[in-house]
């Protein structure tokens, strides 16, 4: 099991490239493959989920070639070309792999049974089962359909609308890729905004997406859809740690280039605004449909307490451990509600950032859709544990870096999920980091 140490140390400084956007490196190489040509992706995150993507994606018939590390190259043969995989497909522990698989797969005249590390078959599948089912798939898992492994007898798709539950882009993704095999056009309706990437590339190939509120139609091609060539831009869930690190440590000074700042996403720097520090977007500009800029950080002079909640949830659904580290350090009571669906995550994210900040000597409770931190307080090291979980593994190391004395993170592997070169990075800021 691999471990971080970490320790209080310099100030960070320094110019740096954020690694390419988890989602939208997902749906490049789902997406792509069912355009007629190539599409080709620098900057392509090449992690353990996004490479999970790219192996099950060849398993379905893709041709896909990586010229280098970040570089993928898919030659798509149109919307009808996938083929039945010979064996179950493997989605390690990533969900998104497995979500928007079972959309696509559910428009498709075979079986397709996928499966998932131990992690991944603890999370909740029957919010896809569910629409997916009323398009007309066959689709069975474990516990009345509710986890995988899932099987797909996929076939004739009718379109649907669908009011959905929740704000899951994973869920919607799922049923706009069913729609795009429909026999008409698939209307979801979202209780609040979820990232949009989807859409934004389904339309960059030139198919039909429009939004109307919070409504999202999808109306199946007629025409074949074009290949992209496509700059992914930095994940701006990567640049949260380092952001967070620059704020919280006196003196820091940092800028991160070509940061995705879809508003879809940038909800982590909206709260950082309510809290009353300020992060600069320099030469903003667009990248494969997407916004992106340069983030200028310097450390903060104050931090206050809030309360976040609503619309802004999904916006930031995957910034909540390191927003509660930040929020160790606010000035009063920062109280985070309606994120329910933390606790379906890599790991139930309330009860583990509480169990493990509060090691570190942090004020933390749960509730029921969220937590409350009082601050500012003091941090202590300790030895605290990743829960398998990426996110959390990054948030930890991070307090570790404003806590008195020695941090050990156990079982940190799990940042390869997303953000493989996180400790290179952060030693390369001035860190205190080993591993
Ligand atoms: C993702 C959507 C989010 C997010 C995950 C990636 C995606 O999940 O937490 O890291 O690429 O669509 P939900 O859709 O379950 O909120």
């Amino acid at each position: 099991m691999a471990q971080l140490y970490i320790r209080a140390g310099e100030p960070l400084q320094g110019h740096l490239r954020i690694p390419g956007d988890k989602s939208i490196s997902n749906r490049f190489v789902i997406l792509t493959a069912l355009a007629e040509g190539e599409s080709h992706a620098r900057g392509w995150l090449a992690s353990d989920d996004t490479l999970t993507s790219l192996r099950c994606m060849a398993a379905l018939g893709a041709e896909v070639e990586r010229p280098a590390e970040d570089e993928v190259i898919v030659w798509g043969r149109g919307l009808r070309s996938l083929q039945e995989p010979s064996d179950v497909l493997h989605c390690a522990s990533s969900g998104t792999t497995m979500r928007l698989l079972a959309g696509l797969t559910a428009g498709q005249p075979f079986l397709t049974i996928l499966t998932g590390s131990e992690q991944l078959r603890r999370r909740p599948m029957g919010r896809i089962a569910i629409p997916l089912r009323q398009m007309g798939t066959t689709i069975m898992g474990r516990e009345n359909d509710t986890l995988p492994p899932l099987a797909i007898r996929g076939g004739h798709l009718s379109g649907i609308d669908y009011q959905m539950p929740i704000a899951s882009a994973q869920v919607k993704s799922a049923i706009l890729l069913a729609g795009l095999f429909a026999d008409g056009p698939t209307t979801v309706h979202e209780p609040a905004p979820s990232r949009d990437h989807t859409e934004r590339m389904v339309q960059a190939m030139g198919g039909f997406i429009a939004r109307e509120g919070l409504d999202v139609r999808i109306t199946p091609p007629t025409s074949p859809l074009s290949p992209i060539d496509l700059d992914v831009p930095g994940d701006i869930s990567s640049a949260a740690f380092l952001i967070a690190a620059a704020l919280l440590i006196p003196g820091s000074d940092v800028t991160l280039e070509g940061v995705g700042v879809n508003p879809t996403r940038a909800g982590f720097l909206d709260a950082l605004t309510m809290m009353g520090c300020h992060v600069e977007r320099v030469n903003e500009r667009s990248s494969g449909g997407e916004p992106i800029a340069d983030l200028h950080i310097r450390a903060a002079e104050t931090l206050k307490a809030t309360t976040l909640g609503g619309e802004l949830v999904p916006r930031m659904i995957d910034e909540f451990p390191i927003l509660a580290v930040l929020a160790t350090q606010a000035e009063g009571e920062t109280v985070v509600r309606d994120a329910a669906e933390l606790r379906v995550k890599e790991s139930d994210r309330v009860a583990t950032i509480v169990e493990e900040l509060r090691k570190l000597g942090a004020h933390i409770d749960p509730a029921d859709d969220g937590f409350v931190v009082e601050g500012p307080t003091k941090l202590q090291g300790a030895t605290v544990d990743a829960h398998g979980d990426h996110r959390l593994a990054m948030a930890l190391a991070i307090a570790g870096l404003i806590a008195e004395g020695e941090t050990v993170v156990d079982g940190a592997e799990c940042v390869d999920k997303s953000f493989p070169q996180f400790p290179q990075m952060l030693a390369q800021l001035g860190a205190d980091v080993l591993w």
